[in-house]
């Protein structure tokens, strides 16, 4: 029986390279865009309306697909989007919008997608985090921080579906090669005391994410993870070495000295 899967954000980047995958491998792939009508219908795989901010239509597309397949066995919460600025400045309003799809979204998808999983006493889910949500990197507090909520709340909701059978972990990328640096929110570089830092700063992030790796990396690590009906691990990380490093860094230097690195990286 192929696997039914349910992924957001499957118009572009890596969860369009996952959903393409995902599909090549015999899956069964639902993948969503808030505005499919915009994209070339991919020949895989579905590309159904989905808002992760829009509770009616997680509800409709959800039940569409499960009145045709009955189950949902991998969900990927993988929608998500990028906001930088100066603490200081960027507007609030701003921050919370990064807050609804990046963190609530993920919840609520995942609130909406535990019953049918529960009941056929099976399911993986997958929660997109970022390297990014496990150190506080400058000009992008928010993104960093709403990477990190989902972390622990992965952490938490994990331990309380496990008796149901459902396995739920967090991928962290690092930098990966995708649309995500022209979608974001940035805030304007001001004519204040952030400016030449901010600009810096940006300028090193869309490299990274220019110089980054290929989507397709994901879409096979997750092809082997949801084959892996085993024990999973919390959490996992995807992305060059480097970047992979800096985990480990994080966890064995003073916070001093790992902050004096990263302000070096960024050249702040
Ligand atoms: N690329 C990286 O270096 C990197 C690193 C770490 C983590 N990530 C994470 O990986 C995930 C995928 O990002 P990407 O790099 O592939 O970016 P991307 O190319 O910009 O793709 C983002 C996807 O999210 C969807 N999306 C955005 N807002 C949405 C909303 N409100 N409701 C439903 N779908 C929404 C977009 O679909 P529509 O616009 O069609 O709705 C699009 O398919 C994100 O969670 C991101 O934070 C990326």
């Amino acid at each position: 029986m192929s696997k039914i899967v349910l992924i957001t954000g499957a118009s572009s980047g890596l969860g369009k390279a996952t959903s393409e995958f995902l599909s090549s491998k015999g899956y069964k792939v639902y993948g969503t865009s808030r505005d499919p009508s915009k994209y070339t219908s991919p020949s895989s795989y579905k590309l159904l309306k989905l808002d992760v901010n829009d509770v009616a239509s997680i509800d409709f597309t959800i039940n569409f697909i499960l009145k045709k397949e009955k189950r949902i066995d991998l969900l990927i919460n993988n929608a998500g989007v990028g906001i930088t600025g100066p603490g200081e400045e960027t507007d609030v309003s701003e921050m919370k919008k990064n807050f609804n799809t990046n963190f609530f979204g993920a919840v609520l998808l995942m609130q909406k997608v535990l019953p049918t999983m529960r009941d056929n006493k099976k399911g993986l889910i997958i929660n997109i985090s970022s390297i990014a949500g496990y150190m506080g990197l400058p000009y992008r507090g928010c993104y960093s921080a709403s990477k990190g909520a989902l972390q622990l709340f992965t952490e938490s909701i994990r331990m309380e579906v496990k008796k149901f059978g459902v396995d739920i972990l967090t991928l962290a990328p690092g930098a990966f090669s995708t649309n995500i640096a022209d979608r974001r929110y940035h805030s304007p570089i001001k004519n204040g005391p952030y400016k030449d830092d901010y600009k810096k700063s940006l300028e090193e992030m869309n490299k990274h994410v220019s110089d980054g790796s290929n989507p397709l990396e994901i879409a096979e690590f997750i092809y082997n993870l949801s084959n892996n009906e085993s024990k999973y691990r919390v959490h996992y990380k995807i992305g060059a070495w480097l970047q992979k490093f800096s985990l480990i860094l994080k966890k064995i230097l003073p916070d001093t000295v790992y902050e004096k690195i990263l302000m070096s990286f960024y050249k702040i």
